[in-house]
């Protein structure tokens, strides 16, 4: 994938866009919906269909090429999702990671302290509405299971709450495989589980999700020039996904709300309809998690600087995106209903091609032209994801491909086979062209090259 900014125009704010509308869209084209729905679903889990999941993929894939495969001076790694136990202690989690939450006495329901304006009312009280709340208390969420099939020598183990711990665990042999000095990183791209207390607005709270980390470890000289560097980095990788500028911003974290492990951070925030939130944090970690594996592993995590003769402890600039809240972020930036006049308002999903589900549809004009616009997109589809579609008007048809982002359709008419050309169509200004079949491939390259 190139590194080239994405071009595909996005449309301006456009305020009819609603949670409720995004929830639909992706229930009924099939992008996310709720996990074990034929049960009534599982509140906080989600399943991607079809579409979604090649929306997620292109957007891992780009998060690889951007910050693993472009630079010489990054590795990955996929490391288990439940690790040694005694991670968690090192890392703070256990001791810290918790929100403080509240029991509703009457109802039973379980609140977080901090957001009980959002606990509506209580219908198991006689007399009053107001729930009975208990104290607060904190609740740790880690999601734990247990290892061993006998209870006894069982071994109460967590799934990761962060993808990066098994970064900074492996640090040591990652960097001696990969033959890497300071300042260096390790990425890794995988499942988190948070037993959040409220999972809700869609995706974007859940309990299971996906995290793209990057661990970046520099000298403590250079902490601050790293910091901004990646800060830098990151947001320019969010507006090369095809963001709008107006819809990103950067918020600097205020000393009170800073996580156990951070000594400054950044949140990159995107204006969802119910806020501004975030989609990825940029934190200084400082030693805080080399120093504690080294004290709770008693193995030495520093390391020796061949050049200047120094040991030292690295410190580390972390960068945090989260998936499923950017792809959640990328179908809300990218929809539009847009008015054509007389009433037809079109609905489209304005996607960046390198993220598209689907980038090129092809149509034939008639089904009894099947043969001939099938070998083309058997063509078409050895390079790129591709929909094949005959039913219904072609208008109709473009309508199918606008709704779920496809950037180009195809459009094989009964001239096709005299002239060799076809109608191409571009998804954001609806205009059409006719390009000879053999030049299709290149046009198409040049065009998706073209919008990152
Ligand atoms: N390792 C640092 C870390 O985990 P975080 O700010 O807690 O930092 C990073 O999480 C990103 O993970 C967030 O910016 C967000 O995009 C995503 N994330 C966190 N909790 C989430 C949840 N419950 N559901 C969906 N995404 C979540």
């Amino acid at each position: 994938m190139s590194q080239k900014k994405a071009t595909s125009t996005p449309a301006p704010p456009d305020a009819r866009v609603t949670m409720d509308k995004i929830v639909s869209l992706c229930a009924r084209r099939g992008f996310i919906f709720p996990s074990g729905d034929i049960y009534g679903g599982i509140n906080g889990f989600w399943d991607y269909g079809p579409l979604g999941v090649e929306l997620k993929n292109n957007l891992k894939a780009f998060w690889w090429q951007r910050v693993v495969r472009e630079r010489d001076d990054v590795v990955g790694i996929d490391s288990a999702i439940i690790t040694h136990p005694r991670t968690w202690d090192a890392s703070g989690h256990t001791e810290n990671f918790s929100d403080p939450m509240v029991d509703c006495r009457a109802c039973k329901r379980r609140f977080r302290a901090d957001q009980l304006e959002d606990a509506g009312r209580c219908d198991a009280r006689e007399g009053s509405s107001e729930h009975d709340f208990t104290e607060p208390r904190n609740f740790n969420l880690m999601l734990q299971t247990q290892i061993g099939a006998s209870a006894d020598a069982s071994l109460v183990a967590h799934l990761r709450p962060e993808t990066c711990q098994p970064i900074f665990t492996d640090f040591k042999r990652v960097r001696e495989v990969a033959r890497q000095k300071v300042p260096f990183g390790i990425a890794q791209i995988g499942k988190a589980f948070r037993n959040e207390i409220t999972p809700r607005n869609f995706t974007f709270r859940s309990r299971e999700f996906e995290q793209a980390e990057l661990e970046f470890f520099v000298h403590p000289s250079e902490r601050e020039k790293w910091f901004e560097h990646w800060k830098a980095e990151r947001m320019q990788f969010h507006l090369d996904l095809g963001f709008r500028k107006e819809s990103l911003r950067s918020r600097p974290h205020a000393e009170d709300e800073l996580a156990h492990y951070a000594n400054a951070a950044e949140d990159v925030e995107f204006l969802f309809p119910f806020d501004w939130q975030e989609i990825e944090g940029i934190h200084d970690r400082g030693d805080w998690d080399l120093s504690r594996h080294t004290e709770y592993s008693g193995k030495d995590l520093s390391y020796s600087d061949p050049e200047a003769r120094q040991s030292f402890t690295p410190m580390v600039i972390e960068t945090s995106m989260g998936v499923d809240r950017t792809c959640l972020a990328l179908l809300i930036g990218a929809y539009e209903e847009e008015d054509l006049g007389e009433g037809d308002v079109r609905s489209v999903l304005h996607l960046s091609p390198a993220v598209a589900p689907v980038k090129v549809a092809v149509l034939p004009l008639s089904k009894k032209l099947a043969e001939p616009a099938r070998e083309l997109e058997r063509t078409l589809r050895r390079r790129w994801s591709c929909a094949y579609d005959e039913s219904g008007n072609i208008g109709r048809r473009y309508r199918r491909q606008d709704e779920i982002g496809t950037p180009w359709c195809v459009t094989f008419d009964f001239d096709s086979q005299e002239d060799a050309k076809v109608t191409l169509r571009d998804r954001d200004s609806m205009q059409q062209e006719r390009v000879a079949i053999e030049d299709l491939v290149p046009v198409l390259r040049e065009r998706m090259e073209r919008a990152g």
